[in-house]
């Protein structure tokens, strides 16, 4: 057997990848968006999803101003832009949405951009808060589901075991 860091052992686990969206579909400077990969279902009913958050986020603040959030599955097509530009810039100082080329359309249900050509789209209401170490564990209760394509989800899988002595 061989030992590992739990810090980066945890990164073994497959992981979903998602983009979450908050704030205002029409207002370029009051919405924004983060690739996430800390992401669960975690009730079957009322359907739960709850997404671990970083409080210095800018996602999590317009979440917590809109009380509602959406997470898109990210596929092939979508990759490019959840590492380079929700993964990688912050939403304070720019508009995620125009530097990815992406329109966003208004949800059907609640108050948030949406990522329309997603495979799967889940728009949430927030419900619940809990801290968790470093992060905020998010909890929405989605409220409306559909898809944007039918590509496939791609999953975040992380190998840094070799780099850790
Ligand atoms: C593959 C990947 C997975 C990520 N997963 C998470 C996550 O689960 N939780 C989190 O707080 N940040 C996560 N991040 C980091 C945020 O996406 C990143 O800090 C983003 O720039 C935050 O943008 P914002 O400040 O505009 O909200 C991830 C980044 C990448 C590239």
């Amino acid at each position: 057997m061989q030992e590992l860091d739990p810090i980066t052992a945890i990164d073994l686990v497959p992981h979903p990848l998602v983009i979450v969206t908050a704030g205002d579909p029409e207002k370029p400077g009051k919405r924004g968006g983060m690739t996430a990969a800390w992401v669960s279902r975690v009730s079957w009913n009322p359907p739960l999803i709850a997404v671990a958050i970083a409080p210095t986020r800018y996602t999590y603040q317009l979440i917590k101003e809109f009380k509602a959030f959406a997470i898109h599955v990210v596929s092939k097509s979508l990759e490019k832009v959840a590492m380079e530009v929700f993964g990688s810039l912050s939403g304070r100082d720019i508009d995620k949405f125009s530097v990815a080329g992406i329109t966003p359309a208004k949800a059907k249900s609640v108050k948030v951009p949406v990522i329309p050509t997603a495979p799967l789209i889940l728009e949430c209401r927030l419900v619940a808060e809990y801290p968790a170490g470093d992060h905020i564990i998010v909890v929405g209760e989605v409220v409306k589901a559909y898809r944007g394509s039918n590509e496939k989800p791609l999953v975040w899988y992380e190998d840094r075991s070799a780099e850790v002595v």
